[in-house]
């Protein structure tokens, strides 16, 4: 690697970081104190997600990315992790009976603090302040002193993201993502859906294969697989003082890992080739994900994946496409032809959320599950098209009964957005919104199956 160092970064133009920090000496003992703490997570833990995610950019995996746009210190539970850990285990076990492939679980969870915001500042009644960042940075209240950013602030992330990190690994590995567990939540959410008729075939096939495999003597108790799952974690790499003071030379390789997730990934509005936030990428060993939106051009992604990837590894890359339901037609053929042709080994996923949010009535951002869904189907068809696989998702959501996206089968209106809307920046899918997308994507994997099947 020619001239990296974990604070190469610092000599590069970084957009979206804050640059008025009241107290640099302030800012540099916080960065010392996370310099010193323990790892998040580690180097072989990073080393298994990228073996998995080489299984998806082979064709052999799906991978489930999701969570909050922005994990806040106030909404924060044992609970509210508990709830979404257990949509995202229910989403995916969903997605393993229709395409008939692992998924590999990774949240978007246990570090997902700091924002890129489109204005630098907010204006409300004739007042301008800076925009809120997200947790790590400053807070949400509209006054000058809260939002002003503090470094101590990224101290109490880092608390926050080990405790997550904590439960999360109980969960997956304690015996409660058992897939019996799993499913019987699962047939609750069936039962009381609107829509439940269409969901029951899918969950109907579930319980009998897993009848079946009981009265073969595959059970939790002698198949551990079906005991615990690993669980992956992932956020935006933004805030990069942080990601630095994380990030360390792995003993067993020898390699620099961003101890901080299992997987970072590098926002649409950060990924100048030039620029401080791919620097700092491409250094560590983690795998990245790179949002792609209408602004990146075929060329430069190419050239991002020489910086980002320069040796081809599989399950090193993963491209998050986020273009906009009426939008995918347009930018991801070419994408995709292009990366294709040129024999780079990529993770295709899709972000349906980030290009659908529209303005609702009482100024809510939301965003139609129609859309959503509607993109995702898109997504599919054309990676399919050319001839690639269409390997993830990658949501925003909460377990929680939240009302931040309108439609689904609970059939939410913009009337009811004021009702439970407590995002701290982007609309979520709520959890009966977020399974119901899962079997509606199965419905489009089975799809698929059924024809790759017919052409074999
Ligand atoms: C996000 O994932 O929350 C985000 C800001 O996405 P993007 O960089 O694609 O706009
Ligand atoms: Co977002």
């Amino acid at each position: 690697m020619t001239d990296w160092t974990p604070d190469s970064w610092r000599k590069k133009p970084a957009k979206h970081i804050p640059d008025d920090y009241p107290d640099p000496d302030a800012l540099a003992e916080v960065e010392n104190i996370l310099q010193a703490s323990a790892p998040l997570v580690f180097a072989g833990e990073a080393r298994n997600l990228k073996a998995e995610l080489a299984d998806v950019a082979a064709g052999r995996a799906f991978v489930l990315q999701g969570g909050d746009c922005a994990e806040s210190f106030k909404e924060f539970s044992a609970d509210g992790v508990r709830d979404t850990f257990r949509v995202l285990m229910q989403m995916a076990v969903v997605l393993t009976f229709a395409g008939g492939k692992p998924v590999v679980k990774l949240g978007r969870i246990a570090g997902q603090f700091a924002k890129p915001r489109s204005s630098s500042t907010e204006q409300r009644d004739g007042q301008t302040l800076p925009s809120y960042r997200g947790d790590i940075i400053n807070g949400m209240a509209f006054d000058q002193a809260a939002r002003q950013p503090r470094p101590k602030r990224m101290l109490r992330a880092y608390g926050q993201s080990a405790a997550t990190l904590n439960l999360l690994r109980a969960f997956a590995a304690g015996g409660y993502a058992h897939l019996g567990n799993v499913h019987k939540w699962t047939l609750g959410f069936v039962k009381r859906s609107p829509a439940g008729a269409r969901y029951r075939k899918i969950a109907d096939k579930i319980s009998e294969a897993m009848e079946f495999m009981e009265a073969c003597g595959i059970t939790p108790s002698t198949a551990p697989q079906l005991a615990g799952t690993p669980f992956y974690t992932s956020h935006e790499a933004l805030l990069l003082g942080y990601e630095q003071a994380l990030t360390r030379v792995d003993s067993t390789s020898g390699d620099w890992y961003d101890t901080s997730a299992h997987l970072l990934w590098i926002g649409d509005r950060t990924r100048q080739l030039d620029g401080a936030h791919v620097e700092f990428c491409r250094g560590i060993e983690n795998p990245i994900g790179l949002k792609c939106g209408p602004t990146l051009d075929t060329d430069e992604a190419l050239r991002l994946l020489d910086v980002l990837n320069p040796d081809n590894e599989p399950g090193r890359i993963v491209l998050i496409n986020r273009y906009g339901a009426d939008q995918v037609e347009k930018y991801l053929p070419k994408l995709v032809q292009k990366v294709e042709s040129e024999g780079r080994s990529v993770v295709w996923s899709c972000d349906p959320m980030h290009g659908n949010t529209i303005k609702a009535q009482g100024g809510y951002k939301t965003r139609p599950v129609d859309l959503i869904l509607r993109e995702v189907a898109s997504f599919m068809e054309v990676v399919h098209g050319e001839g690639a696989w269409p390997g993830g998702v990658h949501f925003e959501m909460t377990g929680q009964d939240v009302t931040e996206c309108i439609g689904g089968a609970q059939a939410i209106t913009e009337a009811d957005l004021s009702s439970r809307y407590h995002t701290h920046c982007d609309p979520r899918l709520n959890g009966e919104q977020a399974l119901e997308l899962a079997f509606l994507i199965a419905e489009q994997l089975k799809h698929h199956r059924d024809i790759s099947v017919a052409a074999e």
